[in-house]
């Protein structure tokens, strides 16, 4: 019987789409070298599970009783998994992320992602991607409300992702080796759920005008669909910059993020725009590999954290 597991799931960053994707447009979405770690044991009390997290601290919960707190996400998922295998174990799970939390960088779903892969192999039960996914979806919600799905499904599989909300997801086959991606913190917390709620009361309040602005974002994302196939990184970034402009056009920019993305600009980015849920959070530059220390350099001058990350192959994986 095994008494411990480690797994882990990658952070992502839409390249496009966000928001959009949220009322049925296609977003596109990366896995980045950048992960969340969660180790599972036994215990031998039934019907607990702890869970410690070096971020958010030590949370105890059990069995059939209410709870709420940022570590109850991590219980969900891990209760979700002992449903499915049938058995009331107690667990201590030891969450570990490097992944700065709501910042656009979907490490919530990191997070789940990688618990629902350890509490699995921990029990002994194989879990196909979609089934590992799903769980993950259903503790996203106590998070976001009513997430799209993406961040979890990039997590779950890695890889550079084309999402359609209720149509599933496409891997592209993409070669992104040639660019890097440039994050910056805004030092600004927000809450993804609060800003899709007022995206969407925009969206009611002048439908009219800005089912323009979401068809538009559809056909941005299938265009750098057929920018990253073919390689084109010019392209690629050209269509980050008009879909910052219609995420603005949503009220999601501010002062702060629009210095962010105009200094990446500035230093040679290829492209620059808000990642994630906007209102602060991370923004994201797209450079050649050889331009991204100068637009890290000058993005460090306005942030406190500035990652340069690269594309991860790789989705949710057990760790030796
Ligand atoms: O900022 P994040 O990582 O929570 O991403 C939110 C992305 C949205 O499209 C705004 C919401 C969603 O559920 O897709």
């Amino acid at each position: 019987m095994i008494s411990l597991v480690k797994a882990s799931a990658p952070a992502k960053t839409i390249l496009v789409g966000e928001h959009f994707v949220v009322a049925g447009c296609p977003a596109i979405a990366a896995a980045i070298d950048v992960r969340a770690t969660v180790e599972a044991e036994r215990l031998s009390a039934s019907g607990i599970i702890e869970v410690d997290s070096r971020e958010l601290g030590r949370q105890v919960f059990e069995a059939g009783k209410a709870a709420s707190g940022p570590l109850y996400p991590v219980y969900v998922a891990a209760s979700e998994v002992l449903k499915l295998a049938g058995c009331d174990i107690g667990l201590r799970l030891r969450v570990e992320s490097g992944i700065p939390p709501s910042s656009g960088m979907g490490s919530s779903a990191a997070v789940a992602v990688a618990t629902v892969t350890a509490v699995a192999a921990l029990l002994g039960i194989s879990l196909p991607p979609g089934e590992i996914s799903r769980v993950a979806y259903a503790a996203e919600t106590l998070v976001h409300g009513r997430p799209s799905g993406i961040d979890n499904t990039v997590s779950t599989y890695g890889g550079v992702i084309y999402y359609k909300r209720g149509e599933g997801f496409t891997k592209l086959k993409a070669d992104l080796s040639p660019v890097r991606i440039i994050l910056a913190d805004s030092g600004i917390q927000r809450s993804t759920g609060e800003l899709v709620s007022k995206v969407l009361a925009l969206k009611a309040r002048h439908a009219s005008i800005l089912d323009h602005v979401y068809e538009a974002a559809a056909n941005l994302a299938e265009a750098a669909k057929v920018a990253i196939e073919r390689g084109d990184y010019p392209t690629l970034g050209e269509l980050m910059n008009i879909n910052h402009g219609l995420l603005s056009a949503i009220g999601v920019s501010n002062a702060k993020l629009e210095e962010l993305v105009y200094a990446a600009r500035q230093a040679g980015a290829l492209g620059a725009k808000i990642t994630g849920a906007g209102g602060g959070g991370m923004v994201l530059a797209l450079a050649w590999s050889e331009d991204a220390g100068k637009v890290a350099q000058a993005l460090s001058r306005l942030s406190e954290r500035v990652i340069v990350a690269t594309i991860s192959q790789e989705g949710a994986r057990l760790e030796a």
